[in-house]
């Protein structure tokens, strides 16, 4: 017997506006703990069901949160069966992040998943053919897009001009243990994403190469590099700098990190916590509306419920354009390791070959080979080739 999902009458129309979507989670680790409560305040949710390797976990994470009704199973394929559900959000750790999302697509289920997309590019490509074979959306929950500082300095931008050079610099001191401070490039994988995803959103251009060092302080207490500095070249001629680090204890920046942005007409700069501020080319002080949408996961969460219900299938961080900001970190991956500029088009070729060549699901291998170039399919403003018979 499934839960019921409250908001829903009897036959599960709506009480009062649209029904909750029936969430199931997956992860329920800490920032599924974050998710559970975040989902608990949201009138677009009811948890129905909660998934974790440890049951033991997922359980007191339920009860914890409110979602004490909610069934609970060591793997989603456990509940699939046992739950009517209309969406998964997917907060396991990075590298279950493509088992879990292919199999809710394949059963037909909308995916938000956690960033980073996949631990490969070449992942994230089969994770895009999965969501086109099953024409179901999968979205990855680019938090760091939701802060309405953020929308302010969006309309700061706007009365600069051509945007030149972005600047972002990350200092943060965290001791996570956990699966950070063993994987390898812990801040470009798991914390740098955030930061060139945002740099995508601020200069409104695709980007094409990075040079890229990375190291580790001899005080880390990581053993991957918690350390980088990193600039990317955009399509429209822009840089981005950044310059980040995971053991730099004291002065600490924000999460968001500390930006300036270099425009024809002026300068802004945000501290990633405050209201930002911004200066024309005569000195005069400029102005922008804030921001009023809800924030971080709560935002990415209302977009994804909105796409859902209204069937949009290109909300931000949608499968095919968050893949190129996975290729931002892979390219500075490859560029650290071999002292040299990459292109993200080397990446995603290189990325598009090895998918084709090692997934081992012929549906999706079809599905791959079928894009005419793999350049036309990823990407924020590019046009998706839907195979033939694909539902989306
Ligand atoms: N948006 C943000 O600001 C933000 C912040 C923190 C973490 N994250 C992301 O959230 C994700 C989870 O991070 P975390 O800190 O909660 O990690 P965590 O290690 O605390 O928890 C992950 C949980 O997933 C479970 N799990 C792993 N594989 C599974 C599988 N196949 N099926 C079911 N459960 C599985 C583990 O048992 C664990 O309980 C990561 O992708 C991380 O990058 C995002």
């Amino acid at each position: 017997m499934p839960p019921s999902a409250e908001g829903r009458s009897a036959d599960g129309t709506p009480a009062d506006g649209p029904a909750p979507l029936r969430i199931i989670q997956v992860g329920a680790g800490a920032m599924g703990r974050a998710w559970l409560h975040n989902l608990a305040e949201s009138p677009d949710a009811v948890v129905v069901g909660l998934v974790d390797l440890d049951p033991g976990l997922a359980r007191a994470a339920a009860a914890d949160t409110g979602h004490g009704n909610a069934a609970v199973a060591e793997s989603l394929d456990d509940l699939l069966g046992r739950v009517e559900a209309d969406a998964v959000v997917n907060v396991t750790v990075p590298a279950a992040h493509r088992a879990v999302s292919e199999r809710a697509l394949r059963a037909g289920l909308p995916v938000l998943c956690e960033k980073p997309l996949a631990d490969t590019v070449s992942s994230g490509l089969s994770m895009a053919a999965a969501a086109e074979l099953t024409g179901q959306l999968l979205m990855v929950s680019q938090s760091r897009r939701y802060w309405r500082h953020l929308d302010t300095l969006s309309g700061l931008l706007d009365q600069l001009g051509e945007i030149g050079a972005v600047g972002c610099t990350f200092r943060k001191a965290p001791r996570f243990g956990g699966f950070r401070e063993q994987m390898p490039y812990p801040l470009l994988i798991d914390m740098a994403i955030h930061q060139f995803d945002l740099a995508r959103v601020l200069i409104h251009a695709d980007p094409i190469a990075v040079y890229c060092d990375s190291y580790n302080p001899s005080w880390s207490w990581f053993r991957g590099d918690a350390s980088a500095e990193a600039v990317f070249e955009f399509a429209d001629g822009a840089r981005f700098a950044f310059s980040g680090s995971w053991c730099a204890p004291g002065l600490e920046t924000s999460w968001n990190g500390s930006w300036w942005i270099s425009g024809a007409n002026g300068t802004a700069t945000w501290d990633g916590e405050h209201a930002p501020a911004a200066e024309d080319t005569d000195g005069h002080r400029l102005g922008a509306e804030p921001g009023s949408r809800p924030e971080q996961i709560a935002g990415s969460f209302a977009e994804f419920a909105a796409a859902v219900r209204t069937g949009e299938t290109r909300p931000a961080g949608e499968v095919h354009s968050n893949v190129l900001s996975l290729a931002m970190v892979e390219a500075a991956i490859r560029s650290a390791e071999h002292r040299r500029r990459v292109s993200i088009a080397e990446i995603l070729d290189d990325a598009y070959a090895d998918a084709i060549r090692t997934e081992t699901e012929p549906d999706l291998r079809d599905v791959l080979a079928s894009w005419p170039f793999v350049h036309d399919v990823i990407g924020e403003h590019r046009t998706v080739s839907t195979p033939p018979g694909a539902a989306q």
